[in-house]
């Protein structure tokens, strides 16, 4: 490393709260699946600033959109109407087949406002205010005190507690693990169609159906986080598009924005007849112009670029590629993921595995200690697959020999 980045990241580490453990790399700007760092290294990214990047970077239309729409007006308010936040809206319908939308800025945000229509449709419906919430455990839904009351792992809750209570908490893939936990006072039923933070784990197809008519029995808000696992990234516009199940309420965000920090969370018509009204619910950024015109070219994008046939086809190719090394290296236990959402399951910390990799130009994150997370742009090539194996196979060589 330089001298320079060396002083960068020694100023940063003055002025930043320390939330973060972060590798030692400051990087400069990106060109499609590359990043470089401010010494010019290339690296080849398969993390896309964890499921952001899904166009790639220096997507020349998408800049160009955003740079027009600079010109034009950056933000107004919620108080008023823009005309990139209703196209926005309209083309999130189209692909979600979602009725009604709220955009925000982040996915934990999102996530909130899923967490508050679910309460208020519960409430108009009994006027109750003791409601509960079904989340899974090894979930991730965010930082925020709502986002981290359901999210499953209670080493990310503890030192902030009270969460916002009446929150349960079952088994991902386990009916009867969530049975148990429903009752007279439930009001929503939350999870990551693919758990991603928790290890990559995909909702089963039988899970899905059977919470589905558990929901639909009870009149209970099936309400589904697609933030990471959505926007193409699993081969379908959103993950639970593979199962024929359709939530009430669905989180979005990440590479909805494919960059431009944005987020929504979206319902059925039903749900948005029954919930949220004036006054309920507001933000000052959500949906502002500039963050609805990056909506509007990523949702275009993705159909003229053909994205969805590009993770179809180059996913399969990633899960034979990791297969392969999962048969060849006895420490590596499995492979588990869909499309361009992978997941490779080592015996050991896979920290000095990923630090090698980045030393060889490979950029990857892992998902808890044990796991290496594959989340790239979903515009990448088998080509740029079978570099990503090169590197990742002589980094495992020489840590696990
Ligand atoms: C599944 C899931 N939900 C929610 C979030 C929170 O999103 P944000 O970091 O934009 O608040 C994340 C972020 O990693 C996520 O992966």
């Amino acid at each position: 490393m330089s001298a320079q980045m060396q002083s960068y990241i020694d100023e940063a580490e003055k002025v930043w709260l320390h939330t973060y453990n972060r590798y030692q790399v400051v990087f400069d700007r990106g060109e499609g699946v590359y990043l470089y760092d401010t010494d010019g290294k290339r690296y080849l990214d398969f993390v896309s600033g964890i499921a952001v990047f899904a166009l790639g970077y220096n997507n020349r239309e998408y800049n160009d959109a955003l740079k027009a729409q600079i010109d034009k007006i950056i933000h107004t308010s919620n108080y008023y109407y823009n005309v990139p936040a209703i196209e926005a809206a309209k083309k999130l319908q189209k692909i979600s087949g979602m009725d009604r939308v709220f955009f925000t800025n982040s996915g934990a945000e999102a996530i909130e406002g899923a967490i508050k229509t679910a309460r208020k449709y519960a409430y108009l419906k009994d006027g109750r205010t003791d409601h509960e919430i079904i989340a899974m455990n090894h979930s991730f839904h965010g930082r925020t005190m709502g986002a981290l009351s359901v999210t499953g792992n209670p080493h990310y809750r503890e030192a902030f507690e009270p969460m916002i209570g009446n929150i349960r908490f079952a088994e991902l893939n386990d009916f009867e693990s969530v049975v148990s936990q429903v009752n007279d006072k439930t009001c929503a039923i939350l999870f990551e169609t693919v758990q991603g933070e928790g290890g990559i784990y995909p909702a089963t197809e039988e899970f899905m159906k059977k919470v589905r008519a558990l929901c639909d029995e009870r009149d209970i808000l099936l309400i589904l986080d697609e933030i990471q696992c959505g926007m193409g990234r699993t081969g379908e516009m959103f993950a639970w598009q593979r199962y024929g199940v359709k939530p009430d309420v669905m989180a979005a965000a990440k590479a909805l924005g494919c960059g431009v920090p944005v987020g929504a969370f979206l319902m059925t018509e039903k749900v948005g007849k029954n919930s949220l009204v004036a006054g309920d619910h507001g933000t000052t950024y959500g949906g502002n112009p500039l963050a609805a015109a990056a909506i509007c070219k990523v949702i275009e994008l993705f159909e003229k670029q053909g994205v969805l046939e590009n993770v179809r086809e180059v996913g399969a190719y990633l899960e034979k590629r990791l297969d392969e090394l999962a048969a060849e290296f006895s420490c590596v236990e499995t492979r588990r993921g869909a499309g361009l959402m992978q997941g490779l399951v080592f015996d050991r910390p896979v920290g000095d595995i990923i630090t090698e990799a980045m030393e060889r130009g490979l950029v990857l994150i892992n998902a808890g200690t044990n796991i290496i997370r594959f989340l790239p742009s979903l515009v990448i090539t088998k080509e740029n697959v079978d570099d990503m194996i090169t590197i990742l196979r002589e980094s495992v060589l020489k840590v696990c020999g």
